[in-house]
């Protein structure tokens, strides 16, 4: 994911936060918002190899500390969002085995997520990359008024000990 990917990462993220199952968000933050809050490493966007320069993203994946204090620093928590004209093809999956990866490669013990019980998409997803379910969350927040239950994901690197 690089600066000049800002406006599509931005674009999908809306359109991602949009169906309502996405996020307790509802508007995307700006780029400055966005880079600031996630980490620098373990960003990628998924390019179309067919589009010209391969600059048409299809979808993201970003992380965040989930804590600043050093027994955590090999945890993450991240967000993935794919077009909704490349769901279903793969994409998620893509860079999800990328993202698991990248940090593996890097020290990272426990990836963990967060994904609304309605997002059947997001946590078959997620289930196939090894994630587990810890447990759920009930009544956590509200979107739009109404109380939304969230499940709490991780997965816990079998190679990094
Ligand atoms: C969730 C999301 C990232 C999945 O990305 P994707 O590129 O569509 O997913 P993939 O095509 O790689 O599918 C991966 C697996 O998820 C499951 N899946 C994908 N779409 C599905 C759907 N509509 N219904 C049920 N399962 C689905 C499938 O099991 C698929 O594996 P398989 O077809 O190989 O068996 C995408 O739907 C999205 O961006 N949604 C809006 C934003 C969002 O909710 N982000 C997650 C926040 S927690």
């Amino acid at each position: 994911m690089r600066p000049q990917d800002a406006d599509q990462v931005l674009k999908i993220y809306q359109d991602g936060l949009d169906t309502g199952d996405a996020s307790f968000e509802t508007t995307a933050p700006t780029w400055d918002e966005f880079d600031a809050a996630r980490l620098d490493r373990y960003r990628y966007v998924a390019a179309d190899p067919a589009a010209a320069a391969s600059t048409d993203v299809l979808g993201w994946i970003a992380a965040s500390p989930v804590s600043d204090r050093c027994c955590y620093a090999g945890v993450v928590e991240h967000s993935i969002y794919v077009s909704p004209r490349a769901r279903g093809r793969g994409v998620g999956a893509a860079l999800l085995a990328a993202f698991i990866a990248a940090t593996e490669a890097d020290g990272v013990w426990t990836i963990q997520t967060g994904i609304f019980p309605e997002n059947t998409p997001s946590l078959r997803l997620h289930a196939k990359a090894g994630f587990r379910t810890v447990g759920v969350r009930e009544r956590l927040g509200r979107l739009h008024g109404r109380w939304r239950d969230v499940v709490l994901l991780e997965r816990r690197s079998p190679v990094v000990l």
